[in-house]
């Protein structure tokens, strides 16, 4: 039975919560759980609990038993019919739950002997009978019974006593921010002291032994606690702040109020064990965590298809800390490729979706690209249209007027509509509608006047035929034939479909440098010449607009070798100028000396209405690096050596950036080297970042034999290095070795299948690698269907979230799409198929 659930039906509930308390005797196998619940009627209806899953002992109301033959256990649902309700009452609940049985990684469960709980989006139903939706709200009192050297919960601890412990969380909060954790667990500790003086003691919580690890994570907290402050004027609230690090987790994180719950791969790191890579998304999610406090718990969703609310504006919090933390250019690149890489897929094929569903079956299928990058994005439009001083003063009159609330889109556009006058109707869009419009550019050049004609198009989604013109910010600038820059950075706001602009007295005919810093989420067809391309990336001034340049540049030759022809000499040519000044911002150079990867390849082909090869893809790809290897090789063997770093590693972004040019100059050279440098980088390397990308290089080589044993007998009981090594070789492995590779890594005995982290290095790790995944005889999409047919009964949730390797299908030839929809086909018809994989795969075959 598929219920589909609409964002029309929401309806307030119709009780309101005075406070919750629980009891808990946690056991592995029988934890018993009981609920106090006091409710006051708001309007006139049942009272309907969600449960799943429960072993329930007894119900009752102010102290009386009730019939057990009350709940529907089909459904989920516990009703109490309001004409057996007082007005204000106290619901009372003793169930028995399993954590150890727990597999899904839902609701309570054991993650390497630590209890641990993850209530997002709808787990809290499988610890007790609840109103689990984001708008009941109420204070928390919680009770842990256990022997456990270490037991939290949310909000302030109230006492501590020889196996129990009772804390106290003052802020009414949903059920999903719930957590409790019991485990023998070591604090890394450390205080803040907040704006207004409140001392707030703080402490990271990991397994015994990986203290060492867990201090970049708590200084990253305290960065992001102070940047808070200092940038939205927001403090913290309670006395405590506990973050533990959990080996099993289907997330990155979660920001249960004051007791934020980590896979564990985004706590610890040391310079032996974690990248440059690892040391930034830590500080980036510590900060994502940290700074829903605000955004998604203070305020928090009203129901479940606001979750952009929470998501896109914490996302975007979270941009705006790694980029003042950072190099904001590049940080801007990399999120730019993380959305097109990521969302424009999503929003190209049958997955798509707006910001804001207005329907689901499976709410955990919506934590999507679309929701949080793409929410992020259109934050960042806002931003742009109603100005910086428009932005503060709509946030604070935001945090001022929906404090303590359960918010919506509408609630959200409204503060901005009333702190900054403008009307925001058609810019709704960007959260309901679907799709990535297209905007195209033509020019005119006559009588010393550029005119530039707009057009904007968005293709049909799923369920959405019809795309009325969306507001658009055009951030451009006109650089001159010499280089120089004639108009700096100017916003055009499109509003209608089409729309045209002119530009007088700018000299000899310019360049336009078109939507700077990515000012929309929008792609961009224009007809420009090599040319022009080249000399925007010597000579524009914003740098996502010159990264950019050489982008297409690059994809433009990829693509003409795809198709058997010559190409990629420009880009070759125009590279000498990025290698000239590559020291000045190593960085960025990185970033503009790596070519796009295969998959992108595959999209600027399909987007150009071919059909990718992906054998002829990886060639290509491979071929131009080896020509800009040969062309260049003195300079990337110079800046090879230069770009090593002295002394002790550092995980900041200027080690970072220099370590980046380093590895993209390796690629290069190991084409010539026949990997070489790679193998005596592997070698001698003190950090973990440059001995996974001489690893990766060594594999793509060929040459991993002796890399691969070293590391494993080095690593062998690190569970998050050996992620690394259970990744790099499906990933990297020439496209014809990969599945080889895969089933033997799949057969091992460390292949820890049930652990997200694992599975998904193994797994992903393959998917990612283009030309594997998509091989002609269909065995890429045959070997993905086989494990999430065998993960989906234990971990629905993660092998749902990973059917997205197949939505792309559609762009390929007849062939492969016969093969991949068979593979759909046998995963639809598994019985016992759980929800959230039935919903992906539905709607990839609809
Ligand atoms: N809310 C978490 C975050 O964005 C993500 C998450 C969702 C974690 C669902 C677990 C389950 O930070
Ligand atoms: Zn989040």
């Amino acid at each position: 039975m598929t219920v589909t659930h609409y964002l029309a039906d929401w309806r307030p509930f119709p009780y309101e919560i005075a406070e919750t308390r629980l009891e808990f005797d946690l056991a592995p196998r029988a934890t018993r759980v009981l609920s106090q619940i006091d409710f006051r009627r708001l309007s006139a209806g049942d009272l309907v609990l969600d449960g799943i899953g429960l072993d329930t002992l007894s119900l009752a109301i102010d102290g009386k038993p009730l019939p057990l033959d009350l709940i529907d256990a089909e459904r989920g649902r516990l009703t109490l019919p309001a004409a057996d309700l007082p007005d204000s009452f106290t619901f009372a609940a003793e169930v028995a739950i399993d954590p150890e049985a727990n597999t899904a990684l839902e609701g309570l469960y054991l993650s390497g002997g630590i209890f641990c709980t993850q209530c997002e989006a709808e787990g809290f139903r499988h610890i007790t009978w609840y109103p689990d939706r984001p708008d009941v709200m109420a204070p928390f009192r919680v009770t842990i019974n256990s022997d456990m050297p270490v037991l939290l919960s949310n909000g302030n601890p109230v006492s501590r006593a020889e196996g129990r412990a009772i804390w106290h969380d003052p802020w009414p909060k949903p059920a999903y921010l719930f957590a409790l954790v019991a485990g023998d667990l070591r604090a890394v500790p450390d205080s803040f002291t907040t704006m207004s003086g409140r001392k707030v003691a703080l402490n990271v919580w990991v397994r015994p032994g990986d203290e060492g690890r867990a201090g970049y994570a708590m200084e990253s907290l305290i960065r992001s606690m102070q940047w808070d402050e200092r940038v939205y004027g927001r403090e913290y609230d309670l006395d405590v702040f506990n973050i533990v690090a959990v080996d099993d987790f289907n997330m990155g994180a979660m920001e249960n109020k004051g007791l934020n719950i980590f896979n564990s791969k985004l706590v610890l790191a040391s310079p032996e064990t974690a990248t440059d890579g690892d040391y930034e998304r830590i500080e980036g999610v510590i900060g994502h965590e940290y700074f829903h406090n605000w955004t998604g718990n203070r305020i928090t969703c009203r129901d479940w298809f606001q979750l952009c609310l929470k998501e896109g504006l914490t996302v975007f919090r979270d941009q705006q800390f790694t980029a003042d933390m950072r190099s904001p250019a590049v940080n801007r690149i990399q999120d730019v490729q993380a959305l097109r890489a990521r969302q424009f897929r999503e929003d190209a094929g049958p997955l798509a979706h707006p910001p804001r569903p207005d329907r689901y079956q499976e709410i955990n299928n919506f934590y999507t690209a679309t929701v949080y990058e793409k929410g992020a994005e259109v934050i960042g439009m806002l931003k742009r249209l109603v100005g910086d001083d428009g932005y503060r003063a709509a946030l604070d009159l935001y945090f001022d007027r929906h404090d303590g609330q359960a918010c919506t889109i509408e609630d959200w556009l409204r503060v901005f509509e009333d702190a900054t006058g403008r009307d925001l109707t058609q810019f709704k869009r960007w959260y309901t509608d679907a799709g990535t419009p297209r905007l195209t550019m033509t020019e005119d050049w006559a009588d010393g006047a550029l005119t530039l004609h707009f057009r904007q198009e968005t293709a049909p989604t799923p369920g959405q035929p019809d795309k009325p013109a969306r507001v658009i910010p055009i951030a451009l600038g006109l650089i001159g034939p010499n280089g120089d820059e004639v108009l700096p950075t100017t916003v055009l706001e499109m509003t209608a479909a089409e729309q045209s602009v002119s530009f007088r007295d700018t000299g000899a005919r310019p360049v336009v440098s078109l939507l700077r810093g990515f000012s929309a989420p929008v792609t961009v067809a224009r007809e420009i010449g090599a040319d022009q391309q080249a000399l925007l990336l010597t000579h524009d001034t914003d740098p996502y607009a010159r990264w950019q340049a050489g982008r297409d540049l690059a994809l433009d030759g990829l693509i003409a070798r795809a198709a058997g022809r010559t190409g990629g000499e420009e880009f070759t040519r125009a590279i000498a100028g990025i290698l000239d000044d590559a020291e000045a911002d190593p960085a960025f150079a990185a970033l503009c000396l790596t070519l796009p990867g295969e998959e992108e390849i595959a999209t600027a082909i399909a987007a150009r209405g071919a059909i990718p090869d992906p054998a002829s893809i990886h060639q290509a790809r491979r071929g131009l690096m080896q020509e800009i290897g040969t062309r260049h090789e003195p300079v990337l063997a110079r800046l090879y050596d230069a770009m090593a770093v002295a002394g002790p590693y550092r995980p900041d972004a200027e080690g970072a950036g220099r370590r980046s040019l380093r590895l993209a100059c390796l690629a290069l050279l190991t084409q010539l080297d026949d990997g070489a440098r790679a193998a005596a980088l592997f070698d001698t390397a003190g950090n973990m970042t440059e001995r996974q990308g001489a690893l990766e290089q060594l594999i793509a080589a060929g040459r991993d034999e002796q890399a691969l044993a070293a590391f494993a007998a080095e690593f062998g009981d690190n569970r998050l290095v050996m992620d690394k090594w259970f990744m790099v070789q499906p990933l990297r492995a020439a496209p014809d070795k990969a599945l080889a590779r895969a089933r033997e890594l799949a057969a091992r005995a460390d292949f820890d299948w049930k652990n997200p982290n694992r599975f998904r290095a193994l797994i992903a790790g393959f998917t990612a690698n283009h030309a594997a995944f998509h091989a002609a005889d269909g065995s890429g999409y045959d070997f993905l269907a086989e494990w999430l047919m065998r993960l989906d009964p234990v971990n629905p949730q993660t092998a749902a979230r990973m059917c997205s390797a197949f939505e792309t299908i559609a762009r390929y030839d007849s062939a492969r799409q016969v093969r991949a929809r068979a593979a759909l086909k046998r995963i639809a018809a598994m019985p016992g198929l759980s929800r959230n994989t039935d919903e992906m795969v539905s709607r990839i075959l609809a």
